[in-house]
């Protein structure tokens, strides 16, 4: 498919139009960042890694009846996507503390939740540098209807379980994910954006070691190797 004009550049991806209004194509880049873009770098081979990975887990929800963008396979670093109208929320989806609730509430990382999975919501504004919002906010912004933010709730509920099952059978444990949701040109729900290693939580089940984006976030090392580790996992 001849990918058209560009229409968007984000750290991590960019979006190409296609010949069909309703078919954007999605090409994922090397390029990473943390801290509301204050951290930069480059992790060799994410593009290619983080498309093989969303790929593989777009399609294991669709086939448990979760719509999602994916429409399929473009180059090794990109794919093609139903276009969507993005709600302007990230949907976090908590399994156990870590990272930002870790530091909310006290909890230290790995504390198991006694309700398990906590949903946020986090206003999608780079100039606000992304805020927690609660039910009262989400009701003064109206950026998204109640009955949306329900269905979509739903599905995320949905996809992290499906997900947690999937990654426990390959020695993984999905600690956290971070999930976008817009609406298709017929008006139905769909699971957007990426599912990889920059926008979930991924331990070792049996060691603990982090294989996610942390490693870059906090200098641990090893960034690419654990990009790899959890393609070689899903792959089998
Ligand atoms: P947090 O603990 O830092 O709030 O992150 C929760 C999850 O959301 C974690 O899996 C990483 C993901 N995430 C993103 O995908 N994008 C972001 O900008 C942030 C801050 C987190
Ligand atoms: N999206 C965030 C940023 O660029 C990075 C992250 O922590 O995932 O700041």
């Amino acid at each position: 498919m001849t990918r058209g004009e560009k229409l968007y550049e984000g750290k991590a991806k960019i979006v190409y139009a296609t010949a069909d209004p309703e078919v954007y194509v999605q090409d994922f880049k090397d390029s990473a960042t943390a801290f509301d873009g204050k951290k930069r770098g480059t992790i060799g081979g994410k593009g290619r890694m983080n498309n093989a990975i969303s790929a593989r887990l777009f399609t294991l929800l669709e086939e448990r009846g979760i719509a999602t963008h994916f429409l399929g396979w473009e180059s090794e670093t990109a794919m093609r996507i139903h276009r969507l109208d993005m709600f302007p929320v990230e949907f976090v989806v908590r399994n156990l503390a870590a990272g930002s609730l870790s530091k909310r509430i006290g909890y230290p990382e790995g504390t198991a939740l006694k309700n398990p999975p906590i949903v946020e919501y986090y206003y999608k504004d780079d100039a606000l540098g992304d805020p927690l919002l609660c039910m009262a906010h989400l009701n003064e912004l109206q950026v998204i209807s109640p009955e949306d933010l329900a269905e979509a709730t739903a599905m995320a509920k949905q996809a992290n379980a499906i997900l947690v099952e999937f990654f426990a059978r390959r020695g993984l444990t999905l600690v956290d994910c971070k999930l976008e949701f817009g609406k298709d040109a017929r008006g139905a729900i769909r699971l957007g954006d990426e599912i990889s290693p920059d926008t979930c939580r991924f331990w070792d089940s049996e060691t603990g070691e982090k294989l996610d984006k942390d490693r870059f976030r906090r200098d641990l090392g090893g960034v690419e190797d654990a990009y790899a580790e959890v393609l070689r996992r899903i792959e089998r």
